[in-house]
């Protein structure tokens, strides 16, 4: 594959060497949803800790116990929870919801009711309830939740909402997001070119059932165990 930079800009893809062990775990169509949920949420955590890294920070400068300066920062997240909210795509994007509230319990919470029809052709994404704070346009930064980007439909419905209706500007939006392919990242480049996207793998393409291929199956049945 080309680079995926070339297809969207505003995509980082994460770089650890822990990744490649936990994806070889929750791809494997033999793990257990017991397991899924257990490596995945190693996997999110890694995730949600470098997506709050890419949030605006200030500089800290601090001293160490052995009388030491450290010149350090911190994120928005950590000197301002409040002002960072982080919004799920509901369902799989609970899962990923509870990984930046397990590390920073004070951030605001919205959440997003999308579904995929299963049963159309393209998949089209049915969004059918919304909670959000009120005031999303005086947040900082607002982090966007979904664990898979398929065909783009879901994500940019609920850009399409928190965009147009609830005013948030684009630039202040980092999708977070554990495997993507270059169709959706192609739907994102185009309908929300200023929106950032932190990815844990870049997937080669979709399949006739517009499912992400190697992927990982239908990862809200693997991990809420409604296989
Ligand atoms: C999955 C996934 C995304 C969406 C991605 O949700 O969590 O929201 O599909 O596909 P797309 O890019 O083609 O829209 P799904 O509709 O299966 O709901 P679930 O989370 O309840 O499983
Ligand atoms: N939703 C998933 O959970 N997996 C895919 O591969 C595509 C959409
Ligand atoms: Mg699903």
């Amino acid at each position: 594959m080309n680079n995926p930079r070339d297809i969207n800009p505003r995509l980082t893809v994460l770089n650890s060497r822990a990744l490649k062990g936990l994806f070889t775990k929750i791809r494997d169509k033999d793990t257990t949803s017991v397991e899924f949920v257990t490596y995945s949420k190693r996997l999110m955590r890694l995730l949600a800790e470098e997506t709050l890294a890419h949030l605006p920070s200030t500089p800290h400068t601090i001293t160490t116990p052995t009388d030491s300066k450290y010149e350090g920062e911190l994120s928005i997240a950590d000197t301002h929870p409040d002002k960072v909210c982080v919004v799920s795509v509901v369902r799989a994007g609970d899962s990923l919801l509870e990984s930046f509230r397990d590390i920073v319990p004070g951030l605001r919470v919205g959440k997003l009711w999308i579904q995929r029809n299963e049963d159309s052709p393209d998949k089209e994404a049915i969004h059918s309830c919304t909670k959000l704070p009120k005031n999303m346009k005086d947040m900082t930064s607002v982090i966007l939740c979904d664990p898979m980007l398929a065909t783009g439909g879901s994500s940019t419905t609920a850009l399409r909402i928190l965009v147009e209706e609830y005013g948030v500007e684009p630039h202040r939006i980092v999708f977070a997001n554990v495997v993507c392919c270059p169709e959706g990242l192609r739907l994102l480049a185009r309908e929300f070119p200023l929106v950032d996207i932190i990815t844990c793998a870049v997937d080669k393409e979709l399949n006739e059932n517009k499912y992400i291929v190697p992927g990982l199956g239908d990862y809200g049945d693997r991990y809420f165990n409604t296989v």
